[in-house]
């Protein structure tokens, strides 16, 4: 097998969850795949705008783009996701990259069970069945990349946005991150985590406000926030040929926020 290659890369499938979200980071990163070549399936509890944004990415690269309606939280619905990508015509799936989450503002002692185990189902119980559903392609065709969506939060605590659950959410992607990238390896099979700061979308809607967002970009010492194009570049290289040898990996993107 081709551990590093100069050549374009196999005609493979991306599947993108939370790829809906006009100015989210789950669409950047389709788009992205699609510029470097790769079919992508857009999974997203939006389905009419999952399957807005690929008719979007397919008339603008040339790639198969696929919308497909998914509750990351509701086992038959992953599954059935999961059956209609298959038998989409897409080439193999090579690549899952979790994106789809939810960020929670509410403060520790106003956390009800409800609010709480909403957060960690999108966030954590989410890619846990995503990735269940779409790694048997990985092994069937011998190729795969996950890579799954942290943050910051779980690293240095949360901020504005994303408080207790949010931050207990995504610490616990980088558990599962872990042990199944060290269950997989030897089928060389990668499985990575990346952890933004504040990136630039609607994720904060109706939770923050001008000001809190001056003060989230002062925060920074790149005194910005990211784009979304700068996380989608990051989750499309993780998923090449180049990156075969790096795996269970927490891959900081924040602009200096956290250093560690
Ligand atoms: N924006 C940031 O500052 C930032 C920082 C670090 C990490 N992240 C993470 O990046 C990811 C994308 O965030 P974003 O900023 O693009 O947010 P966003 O709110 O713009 O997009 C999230 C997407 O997930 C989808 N989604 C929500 N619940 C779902 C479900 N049950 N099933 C399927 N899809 C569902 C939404 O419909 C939406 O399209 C999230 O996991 C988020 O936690 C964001």
């Amino acid at each position: 097998m081709n551990h590093h290659s100069t050549a374009p890369e196999p005609q493979r499938t991306a599947v993108i969850t939370g790829a809906a979200s006009p100015r989210g980071i789950g669409r950047a990163t389709a788009r992205r795949y699609a510029l470097q070549g790769w079919a992508v399936a857009l999974l997203d509890l939006d389905g009419d705008g999952a399957s807005a944004a690929a008719a979007e990415i397919a008339e603008e690269t040339g790639v198969s783009a696929l919308g497909v309606p998914v509750d990351v939280t509701d086992k038959d619905s992953v599954v059935a996701a999961a059956e209609a990508v298959r038998s989409s015509g897409l080439p193999p799936v090579g690549a899952l990259a979790n994106i789809a989450g939810l960020a929670s503002p509410v403060p520790f002692l106003e956390v009800d069970l409800k609010l709480w185990q909403r957060v960690m189902d999108v966030n954590l119980t989410g890619t846990f069945l995503v990735t269940q559903a779409f790694l048997p392609d990985m092994l069937e065709h011998g190729y795969g990349r996950v890579v799954n969506m942290s943050s910051v939060s779980a690293q240095q605590g949360g901020g504005v946005f994303s408080k207790t659950p949010y931050s207990a959410a995504k610490a616990g992607i980088l558990g599962l991150t872990r042990s199944l990238a060290r269950e997989v390896a030897e089928h060389g099979i990668t499985v990575n985590a990346i952890s933004p700061g504040v990136v630039d979308t609607d994720i904060r809607a109706g939770a923050t406000d001008e000001e809190n967002e001056a003060r989230l970009s002062a925060a920074v010492p790149m005194r910005r926030q990211g784009s979304a194009e700068e996380i989608g570049a990051l989750v499309v290289w993780l998923s090449g040929i180049d990156a075969g040898y790096i795996t269970g990996g927490t891959h900081n993107i924040n602009g200096g926020a956290y250093i560690a």
